[in-house]
Parts: C-alpha cells; sequence; structure tokens
C-alpha cells in the first residue's frame, strides 16, 4: 500500500433525499478509508453532492425555490447524515462551490484549446430521467427504454460541444488490457468491454435547453453537460491542475486509489472519466469498482413503490441495533459484489444475534468473566508464549490486511470473525472452568486466559473499522490503550498485552428482542 490514498464515493444528486444507497457506498468507503488510516496510510477520503442539472432546476421550480436554494437545503441534509453516521470524509464537496466551478471551466478551456472538445451536432437516444444518450446498439438492447426508469427513450437532437470519446478508444482498450484491476468487479470489467466493443462515440458535453449548471467558457447559452462537472469533482476537490485557482495541498492524492460507484454508474466513471482524464493528460485512477444494488424484501427499490429504505427507516435500525451493526450489515451483508443483495428486517436481525451478540459480543465479554472470577481482572502471565497463536495470528493479519487493500470488506470482516470463533473454539474445548477447579492447573489457565485476551484485543483491531463505536469500547476494556497515534506495527502484533494489564468485563452488543417489522412495499 501507498503512504497514500484517495478514496472516493459519488457525489449525490440534491434532488433526492439520502437513502440506503448514499448510505451504504459511503459506509463501504468509511470502512476502508478507517483501516487504511489504521494501517499508517495518509487517506484522503471524499464525498459531496451532485447539484446542476435540468433534474435540480426542475425540482426547484416545482417547490417555487430556486435551484441554489434547494441545493443549499439538501447538501445541509447530506451533511448531516454523514455527521449522524460517523462518516471520516476529509472533504465534501459540492458543485456549486466556487472552487470547483472556476476550475471545471479551467479544465473546459484546456480541452478546447487542445480539440478534444469542438462544436457540432448529435442525434440520438436519449434517457430523460439519467440525462444520459445510449448508442443505437444500446438502445436496441434496452428496447429503447429506460434500464432505470421504465420511460421510453426519446430520439433528441442538438448543437453542443462535443467530447472526442472515440479518439481515446484504443488508448482505453490498452489500458484495461495493462491493467486488469482497473474495473472490479470482473464481471462489471467485462460489461464495460463489451460495451466498448460496440464502439465509442463522442459524447455532447453541453446543454442549451436549461441553465442551471456551470457555464461553458466562450460560448453564451452553453452550459456544461451535469455528468462532466460531476466527474471533474475528483480532481477539483484536490485543486488540480488548473492555472487560475491556487493549489490546496493536495494534489499529490492524485491518482485516485478507488472510485467507489453503484453499477448504474459505471459508464460514466469506467469509459468517459477516464479518456477524459488522458485527454488532460492527467493519470487515471487506479480502480473503478462497482458494487450491485440493494433490493428490499425482494423487490427493487423505487420511488414509485414507496419502498426506498430511507432515512426515517435507516435510523430506525441504528436506534434499535446501534450504528456499529447498522455498518456491519452494510459491510458484510451488502451488494459489493456483482449480485444484488436484499435487505430484509429478519437478515438484519439474524446477522446481529450471530455475528454481533454471539460472537464479537460474547467472546470477549466470557474472556473478560473469566479473567474477572479467576485472576481478579488483571491478566496473568503466558509462560507458553502464546503456543501457535503468533503464528496463527500474524496470517489472519496479513490477510486482513491483503483483503483491505483490495477492498474485500467481506474477506476483511471474515479474518476478525475467524480469530474470535478460534478464541471460542479453544475455551470450549479447554474449558478453563473445568482447570479453575484445581491450583495445579493455575499455569495453564493463566496461559489460557492470556492467550485469549491477546486475541481479542487483536480482533478487536481488526473489527475496528467496521465497528468503530464498539471496536473502541473493547480496545478500552483490553487494556485500555487509546489506539491513535500508536503505530500499526505494534497494533496488529499478537502480544502486546503486558501482564499485569487490567482487563475489564464488557458487554458489547446486547440482544434485541425480535426483528423491526420490514416496510410494507407502499406505492407513494
Ligand atoms: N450524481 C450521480 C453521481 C455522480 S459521480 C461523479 C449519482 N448520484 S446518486 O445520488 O444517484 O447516487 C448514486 C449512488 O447511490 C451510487 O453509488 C448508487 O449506486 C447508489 N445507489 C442508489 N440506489 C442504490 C441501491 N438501491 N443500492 C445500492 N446503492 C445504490 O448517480
Amino acid at each position: 500500500m501507498n503512504s497514500r490514498a484517495y478514496i472516493t464515493t459519488p457525489i449525490y444528486y440534491v434532488n433526492d433525499r439520502p437513502h440506503i444507497g448514499h448510505a451504504y457506498t459511503t459506509t463501504i468507503c468509511d470502512i476502508w478509508a478507517r483501516a487504511t488510516r489504521a494501517m499508517g496510510t495518509d487517506v484522503f477520503f471524499l464525498t459531496g453532492t451532485d447539484e446542476h442539472g435540468v433534474k435540480v432546476e426542475k425540482s426547484a421550480a416545482a417547490r417555487g425555490i430556486s435551484p441554489q436554494a434547494l441545493a443549499d437545503e439538501n447538501a445541509a441534509e447530506f451533511q448531516r447524515v454523514l455527521a449522524t453516521f460517523a462518516l471520516t470524509n476529509s472533504d465534501f464537496i459540492r458543485t456549486t462551490e466556487p472552487r470547483h466551478t472556476t476550475q471545471v471551466q479551467a479544465f473546459l478551456r484546456k480541452l478546447v484549446a487542445s480539440g478534444a472538445v469542438y462544436l457540432g451536432t448529435f442525434e440520438g437516444w436519449y434517457d430523460e430521467g439519467q440525462e444520459e444518450y445510449h448508442t443505437e446498439n444500446r438502445a436496441r438492447e434496452l428496447n429503447y427504454k429506460s434500464p432505470i426508469s421504465g420511460k421510453p427513450l426519446v430520439r433528441a437532437s442538438e448543437q453542443n460541444y462535443y467530447f472526442r470519446l472515440s479518439a481515446f478508444a484504443d488508448r482505453l482498450s490498452q489500458h484495461y488490457a495493462d491493467h486488469p484491476g482497473f474495473v472490479r468487479p470482473a464481471e462489471r470489467c467485462n460489461e464495460m468491454l463489451g460495451r466498448m466493443r460496440d464502439g465509442l462515440q463522442d459524447v455532447p458535453i453541453t446543454r442549451t435547453n436549461f441553465s442551471w449548471g456551470i457555464p461553458m467558457p466562450d460560448a453564451p447559452g452553453h452550459v456544461v453537460y451535469v455528468w462532466i462537472d460531476a466527474l471533474l469533482n475528483y480532481v477539483t476537490a484536490l485543486g488540480l491542475g488548473s492555472d487560475d485557482v491556487s493549489t490546496n495541498g493536495r494534489a499529490h492524492y492524485w491518482p485516485a486509489q478507488y472510485h467507489i460507484v453503484g453499477k448504474e454508474i459505471l459508464w460514466f466513471h469506467a469509459v468517459i472519466w477516464p479518456a477524459l482524464l488522458m485527454a488532460l493528460e492527467l493519470p487515471v485512477p487506479r480502480c473503478v469498482y462497482a458494487h450491485s444494488f440493494w433490493i428490499a424484501d425482494g423487490q427493487k427499490m423505487s420511488k414509485s413503490l414507496g419502498n426506498f429504505i430511507d432515512l426515517p427507516t435507516i435510523e430506525r435500525y441504528t436506534t434499535t441495533y446501534g450504528l456499529d451493526a447498522w455498518r456491519w450489515y452494510m459491510a458484510t451483508q451488502g451488494p459489493i459484489a456483482a449480485t444484488d443483495s436484499d435487505f430484509n428486517a429478519k437478515h438484519f436481525h439474524e446477522t446481529h444475534t450471530n455475528d454481533l451478540v454471539n460472537t464479537v459480543g460474547n467472546c470477549p465479554s466470557r474472556v473478560g468473566a473469566m479473567i474477572g472470577k479467576y485472576f481478579g481482572g488483571i491478566l496473568p502471565g503466558d509462560a507458553e508464549q502464546g503456543g501457535s497463536w503468533p503464528s496463527r495470528c500474524a496470517g489472519s493479519v496479513e490477510k486482513w490486511e491483503r483483503a483491505m487493500a483490495a477492498f474485500d470488506l467481506v474477506g476483511a470482516s471474515r479474518c476478525a470473525m475467524d480469530l474470535l470463533r478460534q478464541v471460542d473454539a479453544m475455551i470450549n474445548e479447554t474449558e478453563p472452568f473445568k482447570l479453575a477447579k484445581d491450583p495445579a492447573n493455575a499455569a495453564r489457565l493463566a496461559s489460557i486466559l492470556n492467550q485469549c485476551a491477546q486475541v481479542v484485543r487483536l480482533a478487536g483491531v481488526l473489527l475496528e473499522p467496521f465497528l468503530p463505536i464498539k471496536g473502541r469500547e473493547l480496545a478500552m476494556a483490553f487494556g485500555g490503550v487509546p489506539d491513535a497515534g500508536t503505530p500499526w506495527d505494534s497494533r496488529r502484533t499478537y502480544g502486546v498485552l503486558a501482564e499485569g494489564t487490567p482487563i475489564a468485563k464488557v458487554a458489547l452488543f446486547p440482544r434485541v428482542d425480535r426483528p423491526i417489522e420490514s416496510v410494507p412495499a407502499t406505492p407513494a
């Protein structure tokens, strides 16, 4: 892993209220950012809001307010949500901020000057809801309907500025060939390659039919297409490449290690964006990672069905189970791979019970209780020096580190859980409560409990990015060492708890009686 890394979420449309989709993408990025920071990497984690475009203009008009007022209101809501989810983003960018708009204009001037952007006429199949054009082939594949809203695609033509995407076909293919992990998971990469084989058409990047956007420099009446404006957020936030904006000392974070996006916006990120960067002579991101979708109780979530897991619903879960349990469910049961995941109250409840109550909660509580009972809450010494644990733990930690670096959050979570399960197994096999009955076993008992405590502490370290609140409680109970600033080399190592360290009993995850009733899909 590099000494610094940059991870981004998509920037969210302000004409929507925050819902599980936004919470999900941001939470998985947060877990990665926390884990990667823990390993000693300087991580810049960006999220923000996408505030221009015809949809925002229309929603604002419908409410009789200005688009800026609507954007302000909803951007504030997104920021409030970040605060309640304890997300550790380094910055929050809004595309109506001057630091963004002036740089977007500077980038567009460069693109015009280099010939990558030109004025021309375009005709194509347009998805009005997504503000996206499709090629003839793709439109036919889609049955001339929006894959998102199901509404018919319309035939549209405009005089516009175009981005010469076609000119980058070879360089893009070469890039994909040279960097097999550029788009992940592999299924999604193949999908992009397939679509690229259909041919790349130049992309209109300005609009004249509305005004809520960044004015195209030197082209009165043209505003920059919202997607081009939005994609550039990843570099404007770093103050990159613009001659007219003073740098903000963040340019060294580029290129991004990970752009985490949903599968429906992958084309923009995996094809248009790298081509734009190539045109701007900037390095392309290392990996664009596309997750799949949450569905609700077996049904696609949609505004018209009214079954979106919205903020009030999420808050019922976080109040009942706690924020960490929410994060755990997002990270371990979510659609991080190529298939969709079903959000379901019963499944949430079972995951909470099995993983968090019965394992992450129960194991440290057993170990803490026995150290309390047999050693007065003070860690006894281990004459066996950890037995096979130091090497087993080192193996698990390395696996966790590799999984995290590869954005395999599920794999990383399993490494931590496995350690706790192994502790449980050791307790079940060695039966310390029986050994305790005979003073002749005192040394063996001390070793077992020392080893259990060492492993629990270490598992807590590996769990902390997922469970920041409970992970900290666990760290405080097992040694009480404040972790901030402690080098990773010592945190990741078996056996750092010295004999004599106070160990407290913790009850991390109280049992919850019954599942929250699933949200019925009621038409909005
Ligand atoms: N504004 C664009 C992104 C521009 S990035 C340069 C956009 N915004 S969005 O508000 O629609 O948010 C999209 C994010 O939420 C995507 O990552 C998307 O995949 C995620 N989700 C929206 N619904 C979702 C689910 N049902 N499940 C999981 N995530 C989904 O697109």
